[in-house]
């Protein structure tokens, strides 16, 4: 009997029938130019993307230590592939992790994020949101080693298999770079299986059967715009012979009844539960706090050197809280 089989229990149903809901009630508060049960693509709003890019174009300098200097779009994406190998901050799966050599980069992205999420006015459905968010370079050219790691994004996955909760939903923006040919695609398993897949995997391999009967959904990402999907779906990243991508990617949790909300953390890996804060702790970073990150990219080369591919993803922070004046000035800005 595979360990996926249609679960019997009623609340597998009922669990599945609630999330469609739940998602429902989110696609009738975000405008959207396509939609389906449970992903919507949404149009952001032209001066907020241009400044989302702009954000993201600062962070990666930084990152790619150029001095002060906002490399354009072309040039990112040259320098991003020449250094695939040796920026110590870029984990197996493509994160550019924040280092204390670019905390304040990092909040301006943040607050600029957060002011199109907010902006968007779902976030009470919100019961608490990834902190960091996920700035992503996915390499146009496929690693074999990178595929054959256990939870490689290359294979089709739903985010739970790797211990996110079940309550989740994924956001993905693409920003810059090959958006076409090093994309994303989403499936769309069978109703049948109810919420009974959403459990943890040793390897995204042993998911493989449910993929193979799930079906493609017709949505390509398109520069512009910000991807809801629900953690019930499948997705991968796909690449097609391209140049690299930038995205900003992140989860949030919806509210749920407290026995649910207990059941999913039972089922999840622990460790991922601490990835998330209130809204409003979420919402206060680059206006009246600062998320501060301590290690610096020379720490991070140093421990890159001895790990190499494993090394550690964590990306510990602390909370520097501005003074009342300043967080006028801040939130003004
Ligand atoms: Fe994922």
């Amino acid at each position: 009997m595979s360990q996926f089989q249609t679960h019997p229990q009623r609340t597998m149903e009922s669990g599945f029938l609630e999330r469609k809901n739940r998602f429902a009630k989110l696609a009738s508060l975000i405008s959207h130019t396509r939609k389906y049960d449970l992903i919507l693509e949404h149009k952001i709003e032209e001066e907020g993307f241009k400044a989302l890019q702009l954000y993201t174009s600062i962070y990666i300098s930084a990152c790619l230590m150029t001095g002060g200097v906002v490399l354009s779009e072309e040039e990112i994406v040259e320098r991003l592939s020449a250094q695939k190998a040796s920026l110590p901050n870029k984990t197996p799966n493509g994160l550019l992790l924040p280092k204390a050599d670019f905390n304040l980069e990092f909040n301006m992205l943040h607050k600029c994020f957060a002011r199109i999420i907010t902006g968007l006015g779902f976030d009470y459905l919100t019961d608490s949101w990834q902190l960091p968010i996920n700035v992503r370079v996915v390499d146009g050219q496929a690693d074999r080693g990178a595929l054959d790691r256990p939870y490689s994004t290359s294979k089709f996955h739903s985010d739970t298999w790797a211990g996110e909760p079940a309550d989740v939903v994924l956001l993905n923006i693409p920003i810059l770079g090959d958006i076409e040919r090093t994309s994303l695609e989403w499936l769309e398993p069978l109703q049948e299986l109810g919420e009974s897949h959403l459990k943890v995997l040793r390897d995204f391999n042993e998911g493989e059967d449910i993929a193979r009967q799930s079906t493609k959904i017709d949505i390509s990402p398109r520069l512009g715009h910000i991807y809801f999907s629900d953690c019930a779906l499948l997705h991968r990243t796909v690449r097609a012979n391209g140049r690299c991508r930038v995205s900003i990617d992140l989860r949030f949790r919806m509210k749920t009844s407290p026995s649910y909300k207990a059941h999913i953390e039972n089922l999840c890996g622990p460790s991922r539960l601490g990835n998330y804060v209130s809204l409003r702790q979420w919402q206060r970073i680059g206006s009246e706090a600062l998320i501060v990150f301590e290690e610096t990219m020379e720490e991070c080369r140093n421990k890159y050197n001895i790990l190499q591919a494993s090394h550690n993803t964590v990306a510990p922070y602390k909370m520097a809280e501005l003074a009342a004046d300043n967080t006028e000035v801040m939130r003004r800005s």
